[in-house]
């Protein structure tokens, strides 16, 4: 044989190992594809734009949220100026990279523009909050999947918070959400989400439980339900009371999304406690994977760079996979393994 047609040989032979590589890689993405897992992470606009963490979003993820730009006083800053750019721009990134996208959120206490927070009667607040959930899920009908319609509607103390839809509309106000939600995209899957709600037992998780019970009783159109899981390190997972809960809403015919998920460490990061968090980690995934009701795992945000944690937790940090530089932590490195295990 000549040498250039050897080479060219060598040349094809190798082409077509590397190419057999990639297509074997082990990655979070095809680890939780291969589960059907949604497995994902909040955004902030700019993590699409810069080439690094906008390759390492399609690679490692399946799922995206908007941990912002979603919420009415961003998206829609005054009654008539909507601010579409950055949540088209992020589910455009989703469709082309083929991800999922979660919707966050509609009805919520908190980032509400004036003109929200000042609503009084029950029809001009009906109005509104209609009009929000149906342009906006008449805009992405059947590109965004799943919807937190709800958020933290359950005070700490179990009793129902004491909202501006609360005030201005009445007990029936997630009624109405719900039902618009539907009637908007019927294929979206609609969840109520909140935090604290986790653990069967708990006063809040109680309170939690009952209220979506008596929604999917009475009718009204909810899917699931979130659970945040905002956690912190030093206290372990307790699995058996997260499994219990997990369970009576699959009897109520409810899914469960973990739907916020990071885990921050007391600083300084000592390798006792990282070995804690991974724990953590490995544990929440542990009781998702081990429940079919369980169909999302989703983190609030993936790089120590841009995590809430530091400046709503002063003296916390480090919650979440990869670090300031993007680089995986041992808490990936315990995702992967858990996505891969058999
Ligand atoms: O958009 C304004 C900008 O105009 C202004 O210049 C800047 C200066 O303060 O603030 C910007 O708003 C910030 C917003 O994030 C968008 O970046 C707010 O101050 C800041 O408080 C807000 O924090 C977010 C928080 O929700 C409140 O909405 C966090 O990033 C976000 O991670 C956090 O996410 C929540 C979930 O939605 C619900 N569950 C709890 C979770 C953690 O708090």
């Amino acid at each position: 044989m000549k040498s250039e047609h050897l080479l060219a040989l060598i040349g094809l032979v190798l082409a077509v190992l590397v190419v057999a590589g990639c297509a074997g890689a082990k990655t979070t993405r095809k680890a939780a594809d291969k589960r059907g897992l949604a497995y994902g992470t909040a955004i902030q606009p700019g993590d699409i734009l810069w080439p690094e963490s906008a390759q390492l979003l399609a690679q490692d993820f399946n799922t995206l949220v908007p941990e912002n730009v979603m919420k009415w006083g961003l998206l829609r800053p005054t009654k008539t100026f909507w601010n579409w750019s950055d949540l088209d721009k992020m589910v455009d990134f989703a469709e082309k990279n083929g991800m999922k996208m979660r919707g966050h959120t509609f009805v919520w206490h908190s980032q509400n523009p004036p003109y929200v927070n000042s609503l009084k009667t029950r029809d001009e607040a009906i109005a509104l909050m209609t009009e929000q959930i149906t342009e906006v899920m008449t805009r992405y009908k059947g590109r965004i999947a799943e919807y937190d319609v709800a958020n933290e509607v359950v005070a700490d103390n179990g009793t129902m918070r004491d909202t501006v839809w609360l005030k201005a509309i009445g007990s029936d106000y997630l009624d109405i959400a719900f039902r618009t939600a539907r009637a908007a995209d019927p294929a979206a899957k609609l969840i109520l989400n909140d935090y604290s709600n986790e653990y069967a037992g708990d006063v809040k998780a109680d309170a939690f439980y009952n209220l979506a019970k008596d929604l999917k009783e009475r009718g009204v159109p909810i899917d699931g339900v979130g659970f945040q899981l905002h956690i912190e390190a030093q206290w372990p997972v307790r699995k058996d009371a997260l499994v219990a809960n997990i369970r009576r809403f699959a009897e109520l015919g409810l899914a469960v999304s973990f739907t916020e998920v990071d885990v921050r460490i007391k600083m300084p990061v000592t390798p006792e406690k990282e070995a804690e968090q991974v724990r953590a980690y490995r544990d929440l995934l542990d009781a998702a994977l081990g429940e079919p009701n369980v169909k999302s795992f989703i983190l609030w945000g993936y790089t120590d760079k841009q995590s809430w944690v530091p400046s709503f937790f002063g003296g916390y940090g480090s919650a979440l996979i990869y670090d300031t530089e993007l680089k995986p932590k041992a808490a990936y490195r315990a995702i992967l393994q858990r996505l891969l295990a058999k």
